[in-house]
């Protein structure tokens, strides 16, 4: 008896861990995140020239949301640099948010860049120097 309650646990605690981006929609739904994207200095190095041209305007050139266009934005820009962020969301989910935008805030969906640039700017907001 005590052994099946364990077994059930311990598989209820497996599917929770890899569960968290399960309710991102298709297709992103289990999105595999490129081996080593995170800690690739060049996909940062990449990722923060994108960032510079098109995203900066809003989040700010330091990734602090703080950018020359957020008076008079409905939502506040996110502020990258903030650490809860980044331990509170996923790689998968910032993708996401890049690709479909963000619904009922100004955050625009960016399909233009190419799914690699899209990892590169996941790359570099989720690095801890901006
Ligand atoms: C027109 C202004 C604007 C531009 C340009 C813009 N953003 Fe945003 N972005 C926002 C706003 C506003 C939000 C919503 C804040 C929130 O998440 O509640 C947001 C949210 C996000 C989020 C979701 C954060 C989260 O976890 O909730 C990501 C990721 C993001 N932006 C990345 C980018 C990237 C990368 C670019 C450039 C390719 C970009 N943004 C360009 C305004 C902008």
């Amino acid at each position: 008896m005590l052994r099946a309650i364990l077994i059930a646990l311990l598989i209820s605690l497996g599917l929770s861990a890899c569960s968290e981006d399960r309710d991102l929609p298709e297709p992103y739904h289990g999105l595999k995140v490129p081996p080593g994207l995170l800690e690739s200095a060049v996909a940062r190095e990449n990722g923060r020239k994108l960032f510079l041209t098109s995203c900066a305007l809003c989040h700010g050139e330091k990734a602090d949301g703080r950018g020359v266009r957020r008076e008079g934005l409905s939502t506040p820009p996110r502020d990258f640099t903030n650490p809860s962020w980044r331990t509170g969301t996923t790689p998968s989910r910032v993708f996401f948010a890049i690709r479909e935008g963000v619904h009922g805030t100004p955050m625009p969906g960016w399909k233009s860049f190419s799914t690699a640039q899209t990892w590169d700017l996941v790359a570099f907001l989720l690095s801890e120097t901006h």
